[in-house]
């Protein structure tokens, strides 16, 4: 196996569809699900079974649905929430139980009301549990952002030793720096005897904007599975963005780091998650947002048209996205102009560019952004065409 391989855990439609407003049908999940599947995603968290008869239903439907990647469920750490997972993944060609408990002081005291030794005792007995039904077993330290790292590292390799296979580090509460969550798995890998048992996953989420950030600082100090959604969409302010953990460890291939993410289906991906969940995309989210390839100011403009790569960094095709987004406004420059007449097929030299670009500024002053509709307008005196 590859050392630097990095599995994708994709959980969109369990910690994603959790927010208000953005729940899915069974027969949406499924498609959600199978371009999951093309997309190259290692596992697919489908569900929390015992949630709710709907939750059940999506999971057993998917495991039908898709072969390729692992599918997951999860549960609370005890037999019921355990037994309808299992019961839930039966089709599942290959099936995960994901389970876990709060590690934090904070959860183990105001949430559970218990003793960190009761609470590392029903995690590990949980653990136990889920090993009945299937040898792919993940724990989650919930908080374990918050948590103590002397009795985070205690608890993981006691549900190592209790038979799980992946150790899922969540900073629940998008709490952590990158520095400080890197530290805490390069603890982990330090501390826990068993450590080379299990594979560590690493969760985040983004009340302070740092989910990515913390996802790939796990990453750079041990961890080899990243759990993230489409779009970034999650609880509150979300969770990690699966494109931004993609596109990173594309762009930075020197690290080393490979995923079997095909970028090329990105783009076409969270247009689908956006729409169905009625979610959209912030203009300026990275990779994926509508501006992220659209460049507005003239020097910009100019620039990338000489070579790409003065101002880009990563490149539209590589995720499915049309190339031609340069963004035409009253900033924008004659080689920006010409470049796109030229596209619609219209044949410009020097003289007649000058005389055009001086219309093209008047309407450009009027308006916000220059469609081709407005360009065909512009040009709609008979000019020659190819
Ligand atoms: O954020 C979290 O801690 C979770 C766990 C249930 C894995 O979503
Ligand atoms: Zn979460």
């Amino acid at each position: 196996m590859d050392k630097n391989r990095v599995y994708i855990f994709d959980t969109t439609l369990r910690d994603g569809e959790q927010v208000p407003g953005c729940q899915l049908t069974t027969v949406e999940k499924i498609e959600v699900a199978k371009e999951l599947e093309a997309l190259g995603v290692d596992v697919i968290e489908a569900g929390f079974p015992i949630s709710s008869p709907g939750d059940f239903q999506s999971v057993v439907e998917i495991s039908k649905a898709v072969s390729e990647p692992v599918i997951c469920a999860l549960t609370r750490a005890n037999t019921k929430d355990i037994d309808a997972a299992a019961e839930a993944l039966r089709f599942a060609k290959r099936g995960r139980i994901h389970t876990g408990i709060g590690a934090s002081d904070m959860h183990i005291k105001y949430k559970f009301n218990s003793t960190r030794d009761e609470i590392l005792r029903r995690g590990v007995e949980a653990v136990k549990y889920a090993r009945k039904f299937t040898d792919d077993v993940e724990f989650y330290a919930e908080d374990a952002g918050r948590a103590d790292n002397e009795f985070l590292a205690r608890m993981i390799e006691a549900v190592i030793a209790a038979g799980a296979t992946v150790v899922n580090i969540p900073d629940t509460n998008g709490y952590c720096l990158p520095e400080q969550y890197g530290a805490k798995i390069k603890y982990l890998v330090d501390n826990v005897s068993n450590i080379d048992k299990a594979i560590i996953s690493v969760h985040c989420h983004n009340d302070l904007g740092l989910a990515t950030a913390n996802s790939i600082s796990g990453v750079i100090n041990g961890a080899r599975q990243v759990e993230c959604t489409i779009n970034g969409i999650g609880e509150r302010a979300g969770n990690t963005s699966l494109e931004e953990v993609a596109m990173i460890m594309k762009t930075h291939h020197a690290l080393g780091y490979t995923t079997g993410i095909n970028s090329k289906r990105i783009y076409d991906i969270s247009n689908l998650v956006s729409t169905m969940m009625r979610m959209p995309v912030q203009p300026n989210k990275a990779i994926v947002g509508r501006n992220a390839f659209a460049h507005s100011s003239g020097i910009h403009q100019d620039g990338i048209l000489k070579h790409r790569e003065n101002y880009e960094i990563l490149d539209p095709e590589d995720l499915g996205i049309n190339p031609n987004s340069i963004i035409l406004t009253a900033r924008s420059g004659r080689h920006a102009l010409k470049h796109h007449l030229e596209r619609l097929g219209y044949k410009i030299d020097k003289i007649n560019l000058d005389e055009v670009y001086q219309r093209f500024l008047e309407m450009a002053d009027k308006q916000k952004e220059i469609s081709d509709h407005d360009l065909q307008m512009l040009m709609g005196d008979g000019q020659d065409k190819n």
